[in-house]
């Protein structure tokens, strides 16, 4: 059999262990020819590609990024885009294509499979942890990790000089990140996509600190929180290929804002792409590897339009569509714990 892979959409730590199990467990458990696609789907659309052997894939475990280079291409974008990938599976004699990605690439795979029956299959990462249908996507933890890395220097820098310390996170529009970090960094108030909020009251739970002799706190803000109507101006940025809106800058609005109504001196730090980069954590490598196995099982068994998920702590294979069609969000009853411990 012979197999493409790709990685597409933001990069993140545990792409290099999803494909290396996919070479392994391809080459040495099924026999495979496996194919890696430069940069997401721009690889099939370009043809760019070159063989990936158990010597290529060496080494990469422990590698943040992803050794395929990747792209935010979107396949329905370019003219003719489904017909290429088509005849580049069919000239390339490849069985079938196995797309390592977020909500986007997974999209355009399920398409692929759903609308042009091609034999397409995925496996779910972002640092977003916003997918539907499995528990976790790998990057997340690491991204965690960072994060909360972050927070804790912060916290040390914050208390010596009494300031406000926003903190932005990335997530896009699930506040996974901005949650989980927060309530492993002991944040003062954490703002997530989920719940609009109302700066008044977050200066509100600042000042009560103030009145409790803390005369530092720290705000985590995800990316793609935003005010509640009428309470604060905020500014709109671009969009990619796949029509998201490029998010960032949030917590360069909100901490002249707080610094303003409080009086108290306010400082922000964006934390961008240090969040995905480097060393995948040990969770985030063996969920990948894990589900990069399952992959090419899937793959080896004919099992199309099919993502592996982690559901409770087992792999199951589970329709591509699903994965994508809802995003998973934070759910009310957990922003409900982490606000026990505001202010
Ligand atoms: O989806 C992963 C992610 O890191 C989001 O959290 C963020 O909004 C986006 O990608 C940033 O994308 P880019 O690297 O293209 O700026």
């Amino acid at each position: 059999m012979r197999v493409g892979v790709l990685t597409g959409g933001g990069d993140c730590p545990g792409l290099n262990a999803a494909i290396r199990a996919i070479v392994r467990r391809g080459i040495d458990g099924h026999g495979h020819e496996i194919l890696g696609f430069r940069d997401g789907w721009r690889g099939p659309l370009d043809d760019d590609w070159s063989e990936l052997n158990v010597e290529s894939t060496a080494g990469i475990l422990p590698r943040g990024g992803t050794i395929l280079g990747t792209s935010r291409t979107n396949p329905f974008k370019r003219d003719g885009g489904e017909r290429i990938v088509r005849e580049r599976l069919d000239t390339l004699a490849l069985d079938g294509l196995i797309a390592i990605g977020g909500e986007d690439t997974l999209g355009a795979a399920a398409r692929l499979h759903d609308e042009a029956g091609l034999p397409v299959l995925g496996v779910p990462k972002t640092i977003d942890n916003d997918l539907g249908a499995t528990d976790m996507t790998f990057g997340f933890d690491t991204a965690v990790h960072v994060a909360t890395e972050a927070i804790d220097r912060l916290h040390t820098t914050a208390e010596s000089h009494n300031r406000i310390l926003v903190v932005e996170v990335m997530g896009r529009h699930a506040g996974w990140i901005a949650l989980h970090s927060g309530l492993a960094g002991g944040a003062d108030a954490i703002l997530v996509p989920e719940r609009p909020f109302d700066v008044e009251k977050v200066c509100d739970l600042i000042r009560r600190r103030h009145s409790r002799g803390r005369y530092f706190s720290i705000v985590v803000v995800a990316e793609g929180a935003v005010p509640a109507e009428g309470t604060m101006q905020t500014l709109e940025g671009a969009s990619d290929e796949f029509g998201h809106l490029r998010l960032g800058g949030i917590g360069q609005q909100l901490g002249p804002e707080i610094e303003e109504r409080t009086g108290f001196e306010t400082r922000v730090t964006v934390l961008g792409h240090v969040q995905r980069g480097g060393t995948p954590t040990a969770y985030d490598r063996v969920l990948a590897t894990r589900l990069g196995v399952a992959a090419s099982d899937a793959a080896q068994g004919g099992r199309w339009g099919v993502m592996p998920a982690l559901r409770g702590s087992k792999i199951e294979l589970v329709a591509l569509r699903d994965a994508v069609s809802e995003l998973r969000l934070v759910p009310p009853e957990e922003y409900e714990i982490a606000e026990t411990f505001f202010g």
